[in-house]
């Protein structure tokens, strides 16, 4: 095929990057497919890369819930895909809601908010009653969710009895406005949250369809 050269010089004029003509035609085959390599490990990259604004308090939570963990000689928790999901979508059921010294971390046990949508929202992030029942829902609002004021509200409020308790292994994190909530996952099947197969698998598959979307891509525009 003598046209086998032209799609990097095509792929290159479309990045608008400079090629000049005798370049053009002194291009190995070798280039070519490092400049795949290369591309593919940048749509790799890119597609890694953490996008969310939000996740910022997520993670300085999780960080300041596992330090107050060790400093009670207890194991970090680990985090937890679906739960981190369920708590996103729970977060969001909170957001409109303005906070009180009767909401969130000041609830008086036994008088939390229940939402009668709360089988969609575990159907939306594939969890079942079933192996979610010895989790843990912990919400808390601190407007504008400043860092210390959250961590506050987790380990010096009533929540603290849960963080310190060996039965919970797992933890996912959600947060929408003033709202933050903390969903804390066991290693028993009533409460792992069954986390997707595997976080691995996930992303290959994930970066493998966004990878074949621009190969398509390309290959349309070397047809045009
Ligand atoms: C909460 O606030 C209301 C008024 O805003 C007050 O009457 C009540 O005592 C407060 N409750 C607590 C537990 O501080
Ligand atoms: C939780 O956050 C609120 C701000 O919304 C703050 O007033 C309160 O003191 C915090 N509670 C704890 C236990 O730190
Ligand atoms: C944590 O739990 C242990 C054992 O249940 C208890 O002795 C300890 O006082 C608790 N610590 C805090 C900070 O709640």
């Amino acid at each position: 095929m003598n046209n086998r050269s032209l799609p990097l010089p095509c792929l290159l004029r479309s990045l608008h990057l400079p090629l000049n003509s005798s370049a053009q035609r002194m291009v190995p085959p070798k280039f070519s497919l490092l400049f795949w390599i290369l591309l593919s490990s940048l749509v790799i990259l890119l597609i890694n890369y953490p996008v969310k604004c939000d996740d910022d308090e997520e993670d300085n939570l999780f960080l300041g819930i596992n330090k107050y963990r060790a400093s009670l000689n207890l194991k970090a928790l680990s985090r937890n895909k679906n739960a981190d999901c369920l708590a996103e979508k729970i977060a969001d059921q909170f957001k409109k809601q303005p906070c009180t010294n009767s909401t969130g971390a000041n609830t008086v046990p036994g008088t939390e908010p229940q939402f009668s949508n709360y089988p969609d929202l575990l159907t939306k992030c594939h969890l079942a009653i079933s192996n979610t029942r010895d989790g843990s829902v912990m919400p808390a609002c601190v407007p504008k969710l400043v860092p210390n004021l959250v961590l506050a509200n987790f380990t010096k409020s009533l929540y603290s009895d849960n963080l310190n308790d060996t039965t919970y292994t797992g933890i996912g994190i959600g947060s929408e406005d003033n709202w933050i909530v903390v969903v804390l996952t066991t290693n028993t099947p009533a409460g792992n949250f069954a986390p997707y197969t595997s976080n691995g698998a996930n992303l290959i598959s994930r970066s493998g369809l966004i990878f074949c979307s621009v190969l398509f891509l390309v290959g349309n525009i070397f047809l045009l």
